[in-house]
């Protein structure tokens, strides 16, 4: 069951997105070729705390830190450490907060310093993939008019949507009905209406689209070792269209 929220609840997303997206913010300025991912988790942990919140990714599952950290051919689900980054990397920072009960749940991917011309171009579509799904939450559009938009552009320009992870349903849980995949026909599912929020997540990769899990249970990689690009964003359908509550 999709789980609509009313403008009260939507009010109090928009609270938890305004952490996450800042939480974001800070992190994009400590993204230098020598940081570690533990230090940026750290810094995650710590904004989030200040203002009140709860880390939402910490404990979930018994994963052990507040963000999600992937580098290069990890996908999502990387686990911050000891690792640091290298000029020319691109990481992508997943972030979840819960506040007084409702969760907010954004990603974006970084160059670090300077980085290819693939690299970037692999980024600029994932980033534009998100965009075009977002303009697709439209109310009467069915909801893998959202799945088609990010499939249809990514491969429009040439690279591929993982299939084995997908966006959700968002709430007073972090992952509610329904599930968001990033690929499918349009006109299928159910028809979107006002109060649906939605954290949608194109995972995009440069090679194909199968990915594998590490042995510590979390990291998943491209199969063909090919880097991988994530974006997402909480986004409510109000009265007046798609509404992105993970901005500031
Ligand atoms: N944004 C991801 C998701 O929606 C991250 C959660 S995985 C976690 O599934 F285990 F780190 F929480
Ligand atoms: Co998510």
């Amino acid at each position: 069951m999709i789980k609509l929220k009313s403008t009260r609840e939507i009010e109090m997303m928009r609270e938890a997105g305004r952490i996450v997206a800042a939480v974001l913010l800070e992190l994009e300025r400590l993204i230098v070729a020598g940081v570690t991912t533990g230090a940026l988790d750290r810094m995650a942990e710590k904004m989030i705390r200040r203002a009140g919140g709860e880390p939402a990714f910490l404990g979930y599952h018994n994963y052990p830190a507040s963000i999600c950290t992937s580098i290069n051919e990890e996908v999502v689900h990387g686990i911050p450490g000891l690792r640091k980054l290298k000029e020319g990397d691109i990481i992508s920072i997943d972030v979840g907060v819960r506040l007084k009960g409702y969760y907010g749940d954004a990603a974006a991917t970084f160059g670090v310093g300077a980085v290819g011309p693939g690299a970037q171009r692999l980024m600029d579509v994932a980033r534009r993939s998100l965009d075009q799904a977002i303009a697709a939450m439209r109310q009467g559009a069915h909801l893998s008019d959202i799945s088609h938009a990010v499939q249809a552009y990514v491969e429009m320009n040439s690279f591929a949507v993982v299939r084995n992870f997908v966006g959700h349903g968002i709430g007073t849980e972090m992952h509610e009905e329904p599930q968001v995949p990033n690929f499918g026909p349009p006109g299928r599912g159910p028809v979107l209406q006002p109060g649906i929020v939605l954290a949608i997540e194109p995972m995009v990769n440069a090679g194909g689209w199968e990915v594998e899990v590490l042995k510590d249970h979390w990291t998943v990689v491209t199969k063909d070792g090919s880097l991988s690009a994530h974006f997402e964003h909480t986004v409510a359908l109000g009265d007046n269209g798609p509404e992105v509550l993970t901005i500031l």
